[in-house]
């Protein structure tokens, strides 16, 4: 495994640079829209599980060539135009959502809401500028439990030019495969779980290795940015062999940096923390999932060269993210209800369906990307602060996901800890939370379980900004 130190970063993005990341910077700065960096979403053969390679996984790749690996790491900057050219090689339709990045309505992925379905051969443009820096990560919003759980999602990773530099970095993307034997896909889910928590994987990969090894300098800070991107996974994160500070959640800094002693984190969550690397050459740390009965190995992290001897305690709060604080004093109060709901046949859709309902919100289930759009939950008024009160009233965990918005947990029958603002609240079973916003962003914003059997059996609905 490579190891990913300052001086190597800078050479792989100056590598890039004539073609995407500086390119971008440069026109931005010129005022011109940027050229775009090309992902095209196409099959390929992986290799993921240990006895066969997986055929007709789904990818994106840098350009129109061949790739056969996880998507890249989109690196982009905040304040500065972005621009990327979605070309489908795939045999359905395919959309790009850029999840918790709070940018144009017309940009946010999602078909039928938002922008056209992109149908094989054709393309689309997205170009925004993202406002926030941090972890964020990108995916599809149509046929989502077929496409994400083939493969496409990936990592974005935001630079803030004022953020701290650490002696390394590692991006992480999480998230389980649904194989059997000889690797070959087996049905995406089952319908007595997805009525329930949701359908497990068989095959758990990080960065699309089954328990992979990570080099980082001994005695070094390393900041590992963690995306959950599994479709049905919640992880407890825990680390064993070298201590951590958690820095940002969701893409947002935390105020106070705290150490990493079991944290929940939900699909569609991103957790960022700065691991302070064990001593001597060889000594190891060992991130794991310590969810359920049988705790196991997300990654090894194993220190190399002689220790740089940091320290974790200088550590501080990374810079923050421009996000507007609601003034909840004269906010209006919309209530979000999460329930079961009695099982009947969606309407079959261009972006898939599952064949069931099984949720709803406020009574409604849509499964969020159909050509018959509910209503709207509720209109807002642009500019002005909300409070959302979200009921979960299922004994199961829903991670629910807003587009274009961050909002801020004021309080919660559940939990003491209130993280920074997010785009995500992994809503536990029975849990009544309060969140707050500010309607700056106009637009229909989607918001759905990130379960994605869930979303796909009627968790979703949206908020209109007007
Ligand atoms: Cu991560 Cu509606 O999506
Ligand atoms: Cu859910």
């Amino acid at each position: 495994m490579p190891m990913l130190n300052r001086r190597t970063f800078l050479q792989g993005s100056a590598a890039l640079g004539g073609a995407f990341a500086l390119g971008a910077g440069f026109a931005a700065r010129a005022g011109a829209s940027p050229d775009p960096q090309v992902l095209t979403a196409q099959f390929a053969d992986a290799r993921i599980a240990a006895d066969g390679v997986t055929p007709k996984v789904m990818t994106y790749g840098l350009g129109e060539a061949a790739h056969a690996s996880m998507p890249p790491v989109l690196r982009m900057r905040k304040g500065e135009a972005y621009a990327a050219r979605l070309v489908n090689r795939l045999d359905e339709p395919t959309t790009v959502h850029w999840h918790g990045l709070r940018i144009a309505n017309a940009m946010d992925g999602v078909p039928e809401i938002t922008q056209p379905y992109v149908y094989p051969g054709d393309g689309f443009d997205y170009v925004f500028t993202p406002p926030d820096a941090g972890t964020f990560w990108y995916h599809p919003h149509c046929n989502t439990l077929t496409q994400i759980g083939r493969g496409l999602a990936g990592v974005i990773v935001v630079e803030n030019p004022d953020d701290p530099v650490f002696d390394a970095e590692i991006v992480l993307t999480l998230r389980d495969w649904r194989l059997g034997r000889g690797g070959k896909f087996i049905d995406p889910f089952k319908p007595r779980d997805a009525a329930r928590g949701g359908t497990y994987g068989t095959v758990k990969t990080t960065n699309w290795q089954r328990e992979p090894v990570f080099e980082a300098p001994a005695g070094g800070l390393v900041r590992v940015r963690i995306a959950a991107m599994d479709v049905t996974r919640i992880y407890t994160m825990a680390l064993d062999g070298a201590a951590a500070k958690v820095v940002a959640l969701d893409g947002n800094p935390v105020d106070t940096p705290f150490l990493l002693d079991r944290l929940d984190v939900g699909p569609g969550q991103r957790l960022d923390i700065v691991m302070r690397m064990p001593e001597s050459e060889g000594q190891t740390a060992k991130l794991s999932n310590d969810r359920g009965s049988r705790p196991w190995t997300i990654a090894t992290f194993r220190a190399v060269g002689t220790s740089l001897k940091r320290d974790l305690r200088d550590v501080g709060p990374l810079p923050g993210n421009p996000i507007a604080e609601a003034d909840v004093s004269i906010a209006k109060r919309i209530p979000i209800e999460l329930t079961a709901t009695a099982e009947h046949k969606p309407t079959p859709s261009i972006c898939g369906s599952l064949g069931y309902t099984f949720w709803a919100i406020n009574k409604v289930p849509w499964p969020g990307d159909t050509p018959d759009p509910i209503a709207p939950i509720e209109e807002l008024k642009l500019g002005r602060s909300y409070v959302l009160q979200i009921s979960n009233r299922t004994p199961h965990a829903h991670p629910i996901h807003l587009h274009g918005l961050s909002f801020r947990i004021l309080n919660s029958n559940k939990r003491t800890f209130l993280p920074p603002p997010t785009d995500t609240i992994l809503l536990l079973p029975d849990e009544q939370a309060e969140v707050a916003l500010v309607a700056d962003n106009p637009g229909d914003w989607v918001i759905h379980c990130h379960i994605i059997e869930h979303q796909k059996t009627g968790m979703t609905g949206y908020l209109r900004v007007v």
